[in-house]
C-alpha cells in the first residue's frame, strides 16, 4: 500500500514540473532560429543550447540514472552535455521544434516513471531536476535581454551616452533598519534544499543594520554624475583593474529614463556594488547578515521561508517568474516585506553580497561535485534573493547563487549594510 504522504508527494513533483515547463516553453515563444542559435556573449550559450541542456540533464539523472533506461536521442549527448563542447561551438542547433520534441519525448518518460518511482527515497533529485530548469530558463531570460540590447545598439535605436538629471530625491531615501546581534538559522535542510544551502546551522552576528530596499537608479545616477566610474579613491585594487580593462562607465541594463528612478539599478558586476557603497560610506552585507533581515521575526523569535512568511510566492508578493519581465519600482510589493521591514528581497534584481561562495558545516556535494563544490575556489560571490526572471520553485531566502565579481550580464543589483 502506497501512504497518502508519498502520494501528495507524487502529485506536488508532477504539478512542478509542469508549471515548470510551462515558464520554459512561454521564454520561446516567438523566438526565430537566428535568435535561437546565436551567442549574445561569449561567455553565455546560445538560448537554444540551454533549451537542448534542460532535455539533456532530465533523461541523465530520471531516466538514465535512476530508472535503468537507454537515453532518449543519444545522438544529442555531445551536443548538450555540460562539460564536453566549448560555448562558442554550441551555436550549431536543431530547430526549436526539434528540440522541442526532445523535451517532450524525455518528459513522457519522466511522467511515466514519476507513477511508479519510490519518490520518498527519491524526492530530492526530482527537486533538483525542476530547479535546474528553473536556473537555465533565468539564463535563458537574461540571454535574451542581451540579445535585444545587441540588436538595439546596431540599428542606433537607444539613445546612450546622456544622463536625466530632473527630478531627483535625496540619496537618503531608503531608510536604514537596525537589526540587534544574535544568533539566528541559516540555511536550509527542506527537500528543495540544494547541496550548498546545508547544512542549516546557527551563526552569529554582531549588530549591523541593513537598507529597506535595494539602491535604486536615482541613487546609483549620484555616483555616475559624481564622476564614480573615474575616480579610483572609491574602487578596489581589482576593482580598479577590472574598471581599466572592461572601461565600463554605467551598469549594463542602464537606462537614462526618468521613469526607471525608482528601479533597482541592473546588471552591475561586484566591483562596480562595492565601488558604491565606498562612495555612500556604506558597505556590502554579507550573505548572513542579508539572510538574517529576510528570514528573521523577532517578535515570534522564528526564521521564515520567505520574508513574507510561509506562503509560496505570487504575484502579490514579489516580481518573479518574468510576470512583468522587466525591473519594477523597489517599493511595488509591500506585501513582500520581511518581518522587519525590508523590502524587495525576493524578486526583482539579484542582490551581491560581501561574502565568497564557500561550504556550509555538514557540507556533502549534491548530486555531482562541479554543482557546487568546484565552485568553492575563494573567486566567487554570493548573490542573494532571485530577479524578476527567477522561477518559484528557486526563489527562497536560503538559495544561494554565484558568480565571478566581474559578471554584470546577469539580473545583479545590490543593497547596503552598515
Ligand atoms: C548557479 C546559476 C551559477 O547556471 O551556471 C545549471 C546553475 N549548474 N546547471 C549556472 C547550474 C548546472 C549555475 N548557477
Ligand atoms: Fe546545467
Amino acid at each position: 500500500m502506497i501512504s497518502k504522504s508519498i502520494q501528495s508527494c507524487r502529485e506536488a513533483i508532477y504539478r512542478d514540473l509542469q508549471q515548470c515547463r510551462r515558464g520554459t516553453f512561454k521564454l520561446f515563444t516567438d523566438i526565430d532560429y537566428d535568435t535561437f542559435c546565436r551567442q549574445a556573449h561569449p561567455d553565455f550559450s546560445p538560448v537554444g543550447w540551454h533549451l537542448g541542456h534542460i532535455a539533456y540533464t532530465e533523461d541523465l539523472w530520471l531516466l538514465q540514472r535512476c530508472a535503468g533506461l537507454e537515453p532518449v536521442f543519444p545522438e544529442y549527448h555531445r551536443l548538450f552535455a555540460a562539460d564536453i563542447l566549448p560555448k562558442k561551438q554550441r551555436v550549431f542547433l536543431p530547430t526549436l521544434p526539434e528540440v522541442g520534441l526532445y523535451l517532450d519525448a524525455v518528459r513522457k518518460k519522466v511522467l511515466d516513471y514519476l507513477e511508479v518511482a519510490p519518490i520518498d527515497e527519491q524526492e530530492r533529485l526530482w527537486r533538483f531536476i525542476i530547479q535546474h530548469e528553473s536556473q537555465h530558463c533565468e539564463t535563458v531570460a537574461f540571454v535574451l535581454q542581451m540579445q535585444k540590447k545587441n540588436e538595439e545598439e546596431g540599428r542606433g535605436k537607444k539613445e546612450e551616452g546622456r544622463l536625466i538629471t530632473e527630478s531627483r530625491l535625496p540619496i537618503t531615501d531608503s531608510p536604514a533598519i537596525e537589526i540587534p546581534g544574535g544568533e539566528f538559522y541559516m540555511g536550509s535542510d527542506a527537500a528543495e534544499a540544494l547541496d550548498n544551502e546545508r547544512s542549516r546551522h546557527l551563526f552569529y552576528l554582531e549588530a549591523y543594520s541593513i537598507d529597506r530596499y535595494p539602491v535604486t537608479c536615482r541613487q546609483y545616477r549620484d555616483f555616475m554624475e559624481s564622476g564614480g566610474y573615474q575616480n579610483p579613491d572609491w574602487w578596489s585594487g581589482d576593482g580598479w583593474k577590472w574598471l581599466q580593462s572592461t572601461k565600463v562607465d554605467r551598469p549594463l541594463y542602464w537606462s537614462d529614463n526618468p521613469a526607471f528612478n525608482n528601479h533597482p539599478v541592473c546588471g552591475v558586476s561586484w566591483y562596480e556594488a562595492e565601488a558604491y557603497c565606498n562612495f555612500t560610506g556604506k558597505r556590502l552585507p554579507s550573505e548572513a547578515e542579508w539572510e538574517k533581515a529576510a528570514t528573521w521575526d523577532a517578535t515570534n523569535q522564528t526564521y521564515r521561508i520567505y520574508p513574507w512568511g510561509e506562503e509560496p510566492p505570487n504575484g502579490s508578493l514579489c516580481n518573479h517568474g518574468n510576470n512583468i519581465a522587466n525591473t519594477s519600482p523597489v517599493d511595488a510589493f509591500p506585501k513582500g516585506a520581511s518581518a522587519i521591514g525590508c523590502c524587495d528581497m525576493l524578486g526583482n534584481v539579484w542582490e551581491w553580497t560581501a561574502s565568497t561562495f564557500d561550504a556550509y558545516p555538514g557540507f556533502e556535494s549534491y548530486p555531482y561535485r562541479g554543482y557546487s563544490q568546484v565552485y568553492f575556489d575563494g573567486e566567487h560571490r554570493v548573490l542573494k534573493g532571485g530577479s524578476w526572471a527567477t522561477f518559484p520553485q528557486a526563489l527562497r531566502s536560503s538559495f544561494r547563487n554565484w558568480y565571478y565579481p566581474g559578471v554584470r550580464q546577469i539580473i545583479s543589483g545590490f543593497r547596503c549594510a552598515k
